[in-house]
């Protein structure tokens, strides 16, 4: 077990731990179901525990993995969970809510993100947040896959500035966000939360990441876990099934990385010198 894990403090003021526990994938095959929950749960005892789900993984079928997982651990969950822009009106967002808490199995939702940019005005959507976290049914709510400029259009709304959080594709071999999107965030203490941090299983098997890892008696996938989560104000959201994985990613929290590692790792992924558009998976 790690020996703390650390957190970060969302714009609410509230803690939430630098890494979290990710759903996509799972939901979708019953014989599979069993290790899927005793993979959430053992990232639970381990305290890894921020869950993120969406109504879109496995249509609904990830939020009843979720369901079991926490049964009878939900207050020491943080539950994350999203929205599709199909589902982005104001009812359209009152009804997806109401479906992802039945299957979740619970009264609230502790962070609510629209999935990505759409084509209901945004300020809809943000008011229909404000709504769900009035009635109790969101504690906060965020955006995933939002660019600078949509950040920017987003806090000139009303209400837009209560914004937790901006959940975008970030990896070592994904760094573009750093360019401006990274710095934009932080000015504002608003996290990154960064998903598929090992980009998809791709960096476990990295060879220049390897060589990093046998520095620290370590996998390749824990050094592209910690070093997304040594990056100022970013949550690392890493999907496993396997238990040793999720201990893994668990024990990713007690590595430091030292400034040859960093170097080492500039070289083999380098760091944007250029605005690239956000890449999403
Ligand atoms: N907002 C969005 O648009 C968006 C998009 C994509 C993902 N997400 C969220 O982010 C989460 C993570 O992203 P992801 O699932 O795409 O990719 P990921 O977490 O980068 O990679 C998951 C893959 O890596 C493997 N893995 C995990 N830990 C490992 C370790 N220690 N060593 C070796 N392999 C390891 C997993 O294997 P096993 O499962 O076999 O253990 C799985 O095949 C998602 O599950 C989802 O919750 C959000």
């Amino acid at each position: 077990m790690p020996s703390t894990v650390r957190t970060l403090k969302l714009p609410s003021g509230e803690g939430v731990p630098l890494l979290g526990q990710g759903t996509w994938k799972m939901g979708e095959d019953r014989r599979r179901r069993a290790d899927e929950v005793s993979a959430l749960k053992l990232g639970l005892d381990l305290g890894i525990t921020l869950i993120d789900t969406a109504e879109m993984y496995a249509s609904g079928g990830a939020e009843e993995v979720v369901a079991e997982a926490i049964a009878g651990r939900r207050d020491e969950t943080f539950l994350v969970s999203k929205v599709l822009p199909s589902n982005a009106s104001r009812a359209g967002v009152e009804r997806a809510c109401e479906a992802s808490l039945k299957r979740l199995s619970t009264d609230r939702i502790d962070l609510y993100l629209l999935h990505w940019p759409g084509s209901v005005p945004l300020s809809e959507t943000v008011e229909a947040f404000e709504s769900l976290k009035a009635q109790g049914k969101i504690r906060y709510w965020g955006v995933s896959n939002f660019d600078t400029d949509e950040m920017e259009d987003l806090v000139g709304l009303p209400s837009g500035g209560n914004v937790q959080t901006n959940q975008v594709l970030y990896n070592l071999s994904r760094r573009g966000p750093e360019f401006d999107l990274a710095p934009w965030c932080a000015e504002r203490g608003i996290p990154l939360m960064a998903y598929s941090p090992v980009e998809q299983g791709a960096l476990a098997r990295n060879a220049r990441l390897e060589a990093v890892a046998a520095r620290h008696n370590a996998t390749a996938a824990q050094i592209a876990l910690a070093w997304a989560m040594a990056q100022p104000g970013v949550i690392a959201i890493p999907k496993a099934v396997r238990q040793e994985h999720v201990r893994q990613n668990a024990a990713a929290l007690d590595i430091k990385l030292a400034p040859e590692d960093f170097a080492d790792l500039d070289r083999a992924f380098p760091p944007p010198t250029r605005k690239r558009g956000l890449e999403m998976i």
